[in-house]
């Protein structure tokens, strides 16, 4: 395994569409688990491949305490519901934290790394992290859908969920 060195704003493959992964090969293993031990050290919740220069549809989040880390291949979203504002950061935009309106709950169908197809349902901050590395596939970044920058001490200071800013 290998830590990836971290694609910054403002980066060409940050905007681009990614490619649907066709071969799920030991390749593909390798960036997974490189991904992994990437967002470990960057202290991050979720990746998407485009965040370590790779313009494929891979994201892995981390869902949270006692759960395990998702492996997302070529992810869709089937469904999506309610809505909620959260402050959101991402690993490509250090410093930069700001509230985000998205979906509370979200369903998706991905693919594992030996291509097996599964679904999965998720809501609040964890619907939000899916939602976010998703964004990435198509180029979209989340300091487009801001719609009030946070400074951090703002959500240091205050008491709030222990998710609140997180790096995606
Ligand atoms: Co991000």
């Amino acid at each position: 395994m290998a830590i990836l060195e971290i694609v910054k704003h403002p980066a060409p493959i940050l905007q681009q569409k990614c490619e649907e992964v066709v071969k799920f090969d030991k390749e593909l293993g390798q960036l997974l688990d490189d991904m992994y031990e990437t967002m470990v050290a960057a202290d991050g919740v979720g990746l998407a491949a485009p965040q370590v220069g790779k313009a494929v549809r891979v994201a892995i989040v981390d869902m949270g305490e006692g759960q395990d880390v998702i492996e997302m291949v070529n992810p869709v979203v089937t469904a999506i519901g309610g809505s909620e504002i959260e402050v959101e950061g991402c690993l490509s935009f250090p410093g930069l934290y700001g509230e985000v309106e998205r979906p509370y709950f979200v369903r998706v169908e991905a693919q594992e790394r030996d291509g097996s197809l599964y679904e999965i349902e998720a809501e609040d901050y964890e619907a939000r992290a899916i939602l976010h590395e998703i964004d990435h596939l198509n180029g979209i970044l989340f300091d487009s859908k801001i719609i009030r920058v946070v400074d951090p001490s703002e959500f240091e200071e205050e008491i709030l969920d222990d998710e609140e800013g997180e790096v995606l």
